[in-house]
């Protein structure tokens, strides 16, 4: 981990401005090659041994499966094997030192290998519950070889605005910004702030989702 702190510093440091700068990141080529190289296969192998399942919504055990709201099939990470391990390795590195240039306090990740088949979408959602402190910012790796922009299947990030201590969704149809799912392009976005989408594509779309989390016990203390 410290490994790839050293060596990835200088990538990392411009991927923090940026997210203090604009509250989300665009970032190619950020990954090494074969940990990218690696996650693409094993999800490949997946989606083709039939691993990955449906993904549901809701929150701890009300959660359900609406298709018409949630299209992606999952399979969440853990830290076995070597690909996944080194996956998580880098990311808690990203976490370190995200924590020590933006005071982010992150605590915990988790992630899941996702699939859209053609068609699929996920419909406009947050990835956090305001008030809750759980999610605090959210990571997309996209894994498609040779993807073009016609495929559609992009992510749109919308606009957000404060009002007194609330982030408030301002309900605007025209999206922030368009993220095309490329191979090796992460996007990483505060979790509370940003109503996103995923459009549907006319091709298989194979992407890795994770969030970094806030310790929650500590977080819920007043003088934490
Ligand atoms: C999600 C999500 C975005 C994407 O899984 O919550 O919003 O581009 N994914 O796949
Ligand atoms: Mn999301």
């Amino acid at each position: 981990m410290t490994d790839f702190l050293k060596e990835y510093e200088q990538q990392f440091q411009e991927l923090g401005l940026q997210l203090r700068q604009n509250g989300y990141v665009i970032a190619d080529q950020l990954l090494p090659s074969n940990l990218l190289a690696g996650l693409y296969s094993e999800l490949r192998e997946k989606h083709q041994s039939r691993a990955l399942r449906s993904a549901k919504i809701g929150r701890q055990k009300d959660t359900v499966q609406r298709e018409d709201i949630r299209g992606d099939q999952i399979q969440w990470i853990e830290d076995t094997g070597a690909v996944q391990s080194e996956w998580l390795a880098w990311a808690s590195a990203l976490q370190l030192f995200l924590n020590r240039q933006l005071y982010l306090g992150l605590y915990s990740f988790e992630s899941h290998f996702a699939h859209y088949a053609p068609g699929a979408a996920y419909q406009r959602h947050l990835d956090a519950f305001q008030g809750e402190a759980n999610r605090v910012l959210s990571l997309v790796l996209y894994l498609n070889e040779e993807w073009h922009e016609d495929y559609g299947g992009e992510l749109w990030l919308y606009p957000s605005v404060l009002e007194g201590t609330d982030i408030v969704d301002t309900a605007s149809t025209e999206p922030l910004v368009r993220i095309s799912p490329q191979y090796g392009r992460v996007v990483l976005f505060m979790s509370e702030e940003f109503p996103h989408e995923v459009r549907p594509a006319t091709q298989d779309r194979f992407s890795l989702a994770g969030w970094f989390r806030l310790n929650n016990s500590a977080a819920n203390r007043i003088d934490a």
